[in-house]
């Protein structure tokens, strides 16, 4: 694991649309992995601020989001389709068609996973997966106890998660229950990752991650330790518990 540490929540921002924006160049029809919440904000308006500025070009490029929540609508916004066009999408000359989110609408939730499994594996696979990471390990919505097996499926969102989730909406209750998330076995098998954390909040999931070398899926972050090309940008505040000097 490669770690930079950088000071704040725009320099990880600047700092990890750099490597977007390096792969994009090489490879003008990557496929990106995309996460959505708070942590990735920076990233996409650095790479917004880009594109108008030095006219990066995201025609052939293809995504693949993480998750979607079951039961909201493209429309909604607190729904995962409505934040990427809001933060990224409509900002960036990426065509609709190449842009790919799980649909949380569809009658038949397994047949969506095993269709969005398919569809990862027609793109020819994901180049680069960008991460956040929940104060519990969780990565894409793969609370722990999840096997590092699974490939996409649906989960049951821990209250934990869906408190944490719950500054998006008007109450708890609303926050949905059940969301699909790519699954740690999709994840592992990007050809790169990009994890991202930043603020105190993150600070013990951090010091778990990369203090300790320790694989278990009760900590779903650490199946990272598997994959041989994991990046981690993470402030100073996200570090603050960490001991760069003797990291796994
Ligand atoms: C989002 C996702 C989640 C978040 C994590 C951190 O697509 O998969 O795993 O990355 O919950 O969320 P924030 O960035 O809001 O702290």
């Amino acid at each position: 694991m490669h770690i930079i540490p950088v000071k704040d929540f725009n320099d990880l921002g600047r700092k990890a649309s750099q490597f977007i924006i390096q792969l994009v160049r090489e490879k003008p029809d990557a496929v990106l992995g995309l996460a959505t919440g708070s942590t990735p904000k920076s990233t996409y308006k650095a790479l917004i601020q880009d594109h108008r500025l030095n006219g990066t070009s995201y025609q052939h490029v293809r995504t693949v989001n993480l998750d979607e929540y079951v039961g909201l609508a493209k429309d909604n916004p607190n729904s995962y389709h409505y934040f990427m066009r809001d933060q990224l999408f409509n900002h960036i000359d990426i065509p609709d068609r190449n842009i790919y989110i799980p649909n949380g609408l569809a009658s038949d939730l397994e047949e969506e996973c095993r269709r969005y499994d398919r569809l990862i594996t027609e793109l020819g696979g994901v180049d680069l997966q960008i991460l956040g990471i929940g104060r519990n390990g969780h990565i894409g919505f793969n609370e722990p106890g999840t096997s590092f097996e699974v490939m996409t499926h649906v989960v049951d969102l821990t209250l934990d998660t869906r408190k944490a989730n719950a500054r998006f909406f008007n109450t708890l209750e609303e926050v949905p229950k059940q969301a699909i998330t790519m699954g740690i076995k999709n994840i592992l098998q990007s050809r790169s990752i990009l994890l991202l954390a930043s603020g105190p909040s993150k600070a013990d999931a951090m010091a778990r991650l990369l203090n300790e070398s320790k694989i278990t899926n009760a900590f779903p972050a650490s199946s990272l330790h598997q994959h041989r090309n994991v990046t981690v940008i993470a402030d100073e505040d996200a570090l603050s518990m960490v001991y760069l000097g003797r990291r796994a």
